[in-house]
């Protein structure tokens, strides 16, 4: 059996939602101490509604096929619904992957995570 699903491979080798945000509402930038990869997310957000979302991944294929999916995954999805993603969730629509790059998917997990933080400190600075 491969080691990587053929959604893997199309999401790492076209990944989806890739880029930055310019005027993001929101940024969250994770990283991994062990295998040293980072993942940033930037968001746009309207009324709790994730109206548009961007990565940049510096890492490896399944770090770059996860946030690829997680993004696909949240877009267009409210702020709440973005917070119960989890990487497990991430790991299903991508037909799995190997146990060493689990990992790999709890970044996209955190990722998402750290950028609603990022919004809710930009919201309460504002107020
Ligand atoms: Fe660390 Fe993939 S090997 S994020």
């Amino acid at each position: 059996m491969a080691l990587y699903s053929e959604q893997v491979m199309d999401h790492f080798r076209n990944p989806r939602n890739l880029g930055a945000i310019e005027d993001a509402d929101a940024i969250g930038e994770v990283g991994n101490a062990t295998c040293g990869d980072i993942m940033r997310i930037y968001l746009k957000i309207n009324d709790e509604v994730i109206t548009d979302i961007k990565f940049e991944t510096f890492g490896c294929g399944s770090a770059i096929a996860s946030s690829s999916m997680a993004t696909e995954l949240i877009k267009g999805k409210t702020i709440s619904e973005a917070l119960a993603l989890t990487n497990k969730a991430v790991t299903e629509a991508l037909g799995g992957l190997p146990a060493h790059k689990i990992h790999c998917s709890v970044l996209a997990e955190e990722a998402i995570q750290a950028a609603i933080e990022d919004y809710r400190k930009r919201q309460e600075s504002k107020n």
